[in-house]
Formats: structure tokens, sequence, C-alpha cells
């Protein structure tokens, strides 16, 4: 028996983290598993309920389960709380601090299917199979931060971008390895010609990559990055960079897959792995059953591989999810003509069918 902590958070992250966790009971129905789902609150809504994004109970929850799902965080409607009790930086951001989940693996596959649905040409993004390892806990997002007013009445806001050469190198090993399994090249990515904490990742990434000599390195600036990543983005395998870098290279990485609907993560290294769509919680869609579940339900499919070893359940879910495109339906996110377009939990439905069919 397996326990699965289920955090939905705001906005669609309620929607498509209740279709995951349906596509998790039919994995069960199907080979047999035994999964308990419980819910605990965060972001937003934890803040609503509770006073505080990241109530103890959810911490404690995630600390006595085997694998977190979790949603997403943030909306207009606490966007003017204070730092710390933001659904961002007060939810989601503490949590992967307080797991100490510093690796965030984003993979970055294209459909076949999908070929036509980014905005990118489809001989640009076809074959397209690639992995970010975003560091998750510390940069740019977790260094030092405040604000002060300055003598002539103006105000000063500063944020800074530190790591120790442990943090990079820890990181650095998690892209080597996982390199080893895939392609056999990493893609370290830096902003070494300006930033000094850049040029000590390098330093270390050079250091690691001595260590995994059958897997080749290159070190490339991060604006170069997001220029190769829309130009030639087949020539990657497996990128690893600072967190903000990370952010939003996943972002525009997405775009490759057809949609940021399409991008799960795993977020590694700490105390109780967590799984969740790389999307925010999209406020403008909330409610509606727009959203695309994929994302989210592929993330499941991760939980289940990395934290539960099991490849071949993880591998029905990806079938289906296959087939289903195959068969022409969309979410909004990826609709084109010619297609049939399906709500959230729609596409649930079919994928779920797939399996169990
Ligand atoms: C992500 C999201 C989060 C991040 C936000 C919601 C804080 O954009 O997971 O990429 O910046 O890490
Ligand atoms: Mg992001």
């Amino acid at each position: 028996m397996y326990k699965i902590a289920v955090l939905p958070g705001d906005g669609i992250g309620a929607e498509v983290t209740a279709q995951a966790v349906r596509v998790l009971e039919a994995v069960g129905r199907r080979f047999n598993r035994e999964f308990t789902f419980t819910e605990g609150l965060v972001g937003g809504a934890a803040y609503d309920a509770a006073g505080t994004p990241l109530p103890k109970d959810t911490l404690e929850l995630c600390l006595a389960s085997d694998a977190i799902l979790f949603g997403a965080a943030g909306g207009p409607k606490w966007d003017s709380l204070p730092a710390h009790l933001r659904p961002e930086a007060g939810g989601i951001l503490s949590l992967r601090k307080e797991l100490g989940l510093f690796a965030n693996l984003r993979p970055v596959m294209v459909f076949s299917s999908l070929e036509n649905a980014s905005t990118l040409k489809p001989e640009v993004v076809a074959g397209v199979d690639l992995l970010i390892v975003r560091e998750l806990t510390g940069g740019l997002y977790f260094g030092k931060k405040f604000r002060e007013k300055l003598p002539d009445g103006g105000v000063r806001a500063v944020d800074t971008l530190e790591y120790t050469a442990n943090e990079i190198d820890r990181i650095v090993r998690v892209a080597f390895d996982l390199a080893r399994k895939r392609k056999g090249k990493v893609t370290s990515v830096d902003k070494a010609n300006v930033l000094e904490s850049s040029r000590l990742w390098r330093e270390v990434a050079s250091a690691v990559g001595r260590d995994y000599p059958d897997v080749g390195l290159d070190h490339m600036y991060v604006d170069n990055c997001a220029m190769q990543l829309v130009k030639n983005p087949g020539q990657f395998d497996v990128l690893v960079t600072e967190n903000m870098f990370g952010d939003i290279l996943s972002d525009q990485a997405s775009v490759l897959s057809g949609s940021l609907g399409m991008l799960a993560s795993a977020s590694l290294g700490g105390r109780t792995a967590l799984y969740e769509p790389a999307h925010g919680s999209a406020p403008d869609i909330a409610g509606r059953q727009l959203a695309n579940p994929i994302a989210s339900i592929l993330s499941a499919a991760m939980l289940l591989r990395f934290s539960l070893d099991m490849g071949k359940e993880a591998g029905c879910i990806e079938k289906a999810i296959t087939d289903v495109l195959n068969l022409g339906y969309r979410t909004a996110d990826l609709m084109e003509q010619g297609k049939t377009a399906v709500n959230t939990v729609e596409m649930a439905d079919l994928i779920i069918e797939r399996m169990l069919g």
C-alpha cells in the first residue's frame, strides 16, 4: 500500500490534480496496486482556510507519505499579501525547501501527433526529447532579499544569487547520472561571462564532468541557450541550470511540446519526492474544466517511475496519452483544425479508457 499526499492548491491545480488521481486509481485497478490518497491544503487555499500557505499538518502529511502530487499555487486574490504569506514563496517554495527537493526534472518530449501544435515549425520540434534539470532550492529564488527606504525618499529592492560549490556539485551530478541513462550529453547553462556564481557553477560542472568520462559536457550561456532552444532544440539531451534560469527556460521549452499544459515535473533529492505540472494556477481559465490535465497526469507517471519503481505502470499511462493524442483529441491549449475538442475531465476519461480497455 502506497501513501500519496495530494495537494491540489489553487486555480486549475484542483481540476488537473483530480484527474491525475483518477488515473492513478485506474493504475491501481489495472495492475492490482493499492494507493491511499490524502488531501492537504497548500497555497492560497491554505491561507484562506488556515491563515498560512503551508500549514504544519500539510508538511507532516508530506513527510509521512511515499510521494506528493502537487497542483499549482497562486492567484490574483493573494498577490498583495506579504511575501512569506503568498502562495508561491510561502507555499510551494517553502515546501520545496522544507523537503530538501533540490533537483527538479522537467522532461520536454514532443509527441509525434503534436508536431504541428507548436508555434515552431514541425521540422524543428520533431523528435525533440530533452530534460531540463533545474536547481530548485538555491540561487536567485532563495538568496537574501529585502527592500529599504533611501534617504532621498526613494526605495531600493535587492535580490541575491548565491551558490555553494556543494549545491552546484549535487545538482550537476543528478544531471550526469540521468544523461548516462539517456543520450549521454550534458549542457550546463550559466552566465559565466557576467556572474560570479556562474563562474563557480562552470568550474564545478567541469570538475564533476571529469568523474563522468563517458558523458559529454558542454557549457552554454543562458541567453544563447534561450535562442538555441527555439533554433535547434534537437541538439540537447540534458540541460542543468540555476533555479531561475531553469524556471524561464522550462516555460520556453514547453512550447516545443505544443503547450505548457504538457510539461510534467519531478522534484527529487529530499525526504519525500514531489510531482507537479510545470504550469501555474492559470486563474484566467480556472474552474471551467478547460485546463489540459496531461502535465499533471504525466507527473503522476513520473511519480510511479521515480518514487514507486513502477516503470511498467508509468509506461501504460504514457502509452494511453500517446494513443488519445493520436486519435485526435485535444484540450483547448492544443486545439487545431480537424481535431476533436475535449475538456479536462473528458481528456482524463479517454486516457483511463485506453488504460483499462
Ligand atoms: C514553476 C512555477 C513556480 C516557480 C512559481 C509558481 C513559484 O513557475 O514551478 O515553474 O517559479 O518555481
Ligand atoms: Mg515556472
